[in-house]
């Protein structure tokens, strides 16, 4: 997974980051913050296309506040969670989906 493009804001006197956390992307580790959302982790690092439909078609974040069900990943092989819901946490392992994932 590519670091090249970051979507964060810099950092200045009136903003402020939590901690660093790690958490994987469909097997790579990346860095993140506490406090942020396992959809801002995956659109820092450029990830717009989180899963698809069950024709294939992809879909990513939309809403961002749990209404369109268009961002859903699997998340500790938790499939259909809704990334701008979930807050992300260290070493969470977070995977794109493809469909709808029957749950466990
Ligand atoms: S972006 Fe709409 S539910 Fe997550």
């Amino acid at each position: 997974m590519t670091n090249e493009f970051v979507a964060r804001l810099p950092l200045d006197e009136n903003i402020t980051r939590g901690a660093q956390i790690w958490v994987e992307i469909n097997g790579a580790r990346v860095q993140g913050f506490e406090g942020e959302s396992v959809a801002a982790i995956l659109m820092a690092e450029n990830l717009s296309a989180l899963r698809t439909t069950q024709n294939g078609e992809p879909r990513g974040v939309y809403c961002g506040m749990g209404v369109c069900f268009d961002c859903l990943v699997v998340v500790d092989d938790i499939p259909n969670t809704r990334a701008c819901m979930t807050w992300a946490t260290d070493g969470m392992k977070i995977s794109t989906q493809e469909g709808l994932k029957a749950s466990n």
